[in-house]
């Protein structure tokens, strides 16, 4: 409802009670009023690839401070991870992860999360979900708040969940799988 409208709505309350002297100045009447909308529910699947390894990396580390803290506490990595069908990296590509993710937690290896998933694919390209939120990454599943989204994914909210199948503890590369359940208009 337009702000004028809630004042015109107000006003013809307040006259009302002006005129009966009881009540209060302006009382909540949206919860008469039904609205309808068309939303529609989604489930995506598909592989998240985070490769800081190798000349093909596709997570830099940007920041931090400069010597070791305990758990890695600051250190922040820019990420444009590719997205795939299956666990392999040589399976479709149907988007990719743009964004950021740093350790936020003294205690554990807990990052904030703050990405785009971008789609490639078909009705979907160009489309994006917005994600922030903390992922402990040693959880066996990290559930993350969708926080908007762009093109079919316009309003979108919803959560993600997240679930390592391969870590390399050498180099830090990891495969998790993603399954996100998305309401958009
Ligand atoms: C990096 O990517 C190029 C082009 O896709 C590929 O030929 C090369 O084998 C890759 N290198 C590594 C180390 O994965
Ligand atoms: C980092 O470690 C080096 C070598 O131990 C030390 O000289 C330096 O002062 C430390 N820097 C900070 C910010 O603690
Ligand atoms: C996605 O959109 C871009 C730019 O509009 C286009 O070049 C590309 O072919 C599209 N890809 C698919 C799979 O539709």
């Amino acid at each position: 409802m337009p702000p004028s409208f809630t004042y015109t709505l107000c006003f013809i309350l307040f006259s009302a009670f002006l005129s009966t002297g009881n009540g209060d100045f302006c009382e909540e009447i949206t919860e008469g009023i039904t609205f309808k909308r068309f939303l529609k529910m989604s489930h995506l699947h598909f592989y998240f690839h985070d490769i800081l390894s190798g000349k093909n990396a596709t997570a830099v580390r940007i920041a931090g401070p400069p010597n070791s803290t305990a758990y890695g506490f600051g250190s922040t990595v820019m990420i444009d991870d590719p997205l795939t069908e299956g666990p392999e990296l040589t399976s479709k590509l149907v988007g990719r992860a743009q964004g950021l993710y740093a350790i936020a937690s003294q205690h554990d290896i807990s990052l904030l999360l703050v990405m785009n998933l971008v789609f490639l694919d078909g009705k979907y390209n160009r489309s994006s979900i917005s994600i922030l939120g903390r992922n402990p990454v040693f959880d066996d599943v990290r559930e993350m708040p969708i926080v908007g989204g762009s093109g079919v994914f316009r309003s979108a909210h919803g959560y993600a969940l997240a679930h390592t199948i391969s870590f390399d503890y050498n180099t830090g590369d990891a495969t998790v799988e993603y399954n996100v359940y998305v309401t958009h208009g």
